[in-house]
C-alpha cells in the first residue's frame, strides 16, 4: 500500500536559538510546560475522521515505550519545567494496566495536573481505578447524542452504549471538569450543536466543538463535512445568548461561552478557522517515543533508541524546542499541511 506514509526523521529547515538552560522555552518565546502521551495507536473505534474501518499498520511491541521509559522522560522533562500531562492514543484505556503508569507519572513532584483523553468505552470498568492512582480530568470524546449516529461515526456497533455508561462512571468517580469533544461533521452532527450547547445548562459539563483535521486517512470528510466554528456559534446562538467566558482549567486552545446561569460551558476548538498555534505550550511524545514539537509537520526527535542507549535526553529536548515550528500550515481539505500523518491517532490527538 503505498499511500502508507510512515512518520519518519526528515530534514527540518528552520531551527531557531532557544535558551539552553531554565524552564523549557521554544526559538518563539513560548514556554512548553505540557505533554501529550501517546500510550498506543490502536484504538477499539473507528471514527470517520480519524483512522480507516481496516485499521493502520500498527507499532509493533518493541517500537512501543515501556511505562518505565516513559516515566523517565516525564522525569527529565519535569526538570525543565513539565508540569502537566494528558495521557491519550489511540484509545489510552486499551493499553494494559494505565493506571500503572498514571502512579509513575504522580510519582514526580513537579507534576501537577494528569488529564485523559479517552473515547470512554472502557471507562466505566477503569473509572474508579485510574481516579485513585491520581488522574484528575478526563476528556471524552462524545461525537452525537443518538446512539445510532454515534454507532455509525465510530463504525463499531454498540459504542453509544459503552460510552454513555463510561461518562456517567466517569461523573459518579469524581473526574472534574468533565470536557466533551464533539468533532462536528455536516450531515452527520451539525444539526445537534445546539442540543449540545443545552446539555450545559444544568450539567457542569464543558462541551467542546472541534474543527476536524485534514489527516491522509480523512481526505473525504475534512474536505467535504467542515463545518467552521463561526457556523458552529451562530447556531447555539439561536437557542439563547452566549457570553465570553474565561473556561475551565487546562488554559488548552479552545475559547469558551457559556448561557446565563449555565453549569457548564460551551467551547470552540478552532485550528483551522481561527490559528492558534501562537499560544502554543505543548509538545507531544508518541507511543514510539518520538517527541514532536507539533502535531503536524515532520519535525520530531526520537528519544526512545538514545533512552535505550542509556543516553543523556536532555540535549534531544532542547534540540525538539529548536525546531519546534511557529503554527501548522493546514490547508483544508488537503494533506499537504500535515506532515505525513495519516491519523491524530499517530501522534496523540
Ligand atoms: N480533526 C479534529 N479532531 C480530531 N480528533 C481526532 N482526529 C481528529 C481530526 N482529524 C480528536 C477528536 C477525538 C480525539 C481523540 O481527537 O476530538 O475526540
Ligand atoms: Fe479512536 Fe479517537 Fe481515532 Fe476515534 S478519534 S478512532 S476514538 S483514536
Amino acid at each position: 500500500m503505498s499511500r502508507l506514509v510512515q512518520l519518519g526523521p526528515l530534514p527540518v529547515a528552520s531551527e531557531r536559538p532557544i535558551p539552553e538552560t531554565g524552564p523549557m522555552t521554544d526559538g518563539f518565546g513560548r514556554r512548553i510546560e505540557y505533554l501529550r502521551i501517546s500510550v498506543t495507536d490502536k484504538c477499539n473505534l473507528r471514527c470517520v475522521y480519524c483512522m480507516p474501518e481496516e485499521g493502520l499498520p500498527w507499532l509493533k511491541r518493541e517500537q512501543i515505550l515501556r511505562y518505565e521509559e516513559i516515566a523517565e522522560i516525564v522525569r527529565v522533562m519535569a526538570d525543565q519545567g513539565l508540569r502537566r500531562i494528558r495521557i491519550t492514543g489511540g484509545e489510552p484505556l486499551v493499553r494494559r494496566d494505565l493506571p500503572a503508569l498514571v502512579r509513575m507519572i504522580r510519582a514526580v513532584p513537579q507534576i501537577e495536573d494528569v488529564a485523559l483523553s479517552t473515547n470512554a468505552v472502557l471507562l466505566t470498568e477503569m473509572a474508579d481505578e485510574l481516579r485513585y492512582a491520581g488522574v484528575d480530568r478526563v476528556n471524552v470524546s462524545l461525537d452525537s447524542l443518538r446512539p445510532d449516529r454515534i454507532d455509525a461515526i465510530s463504525r463499531r456497533a454498540g459504542s453509544a452504549d459503552g460510552i454513555f455508561r463510561g461518562l456517567e462512571a466517569a461523573e459518579r468517580a469524581g473526574f472534574a471538569p468533565i470536557k466533551v469533544n464533539c468533532v462536528v461533521m455536516r450531515g452527520r452532527n451539525d444539526d445537534e450543536v445546539a442540543d449540545f450547547a443545552a446539555i450545559t445548562r444544568d450539567r457542569p459539563w464543558h462541551v467542546r466543538f472541534i474543527e476536524v483535521m485534514p489527516t491522509g486517512e480523512n481526505l473525504g470528510v475534512s474536505a467535504d463535512e467542515f463545518v467552521s466554528s463561526d457556523e458552529i456559534l451562530e447556531n447555539i446562538g439561536r437557542i439563547g445568548d452566549l457570553r465570553p467566558v474565561a473556561g475551565p482549567a487546562g488554559n488548552g486552545p479552545a475559547r469558551y461561552y457559556a448561557f446565563d446561569g449555565a453549569a457548564g460551558t460551551v467551547g470552540v476548538i478552532t485550528p483551522m478557522s481561527h490559528n492558534y498555534c501562537d499560544r502554543c505550550n505543548r509538545m507531544r511524545l508518541t507511543a514510539d517515543g518520538q517527541l514532536r514539537p507539533c502535531l503536524f509537520g515532520h519535525a520530531q526527535t526520537n528519544l526512545r533508541d538514545p533512552l535505550r542507549r542509556g543516553e543523556p535526553l536532555e540535549p534531544l529536548i532542547r534540540q525538539t524546542l529548536r525546531i519546534k515550528p511557529e503554527r501548522h500550515w493546514l490547508v483544508q481539505g488537503s494533506d499537504a499541511g500535515s506532515g505525513g500523518l495519516l491519523a491524530l491517532s499517530q501522534v496523540g490527538g
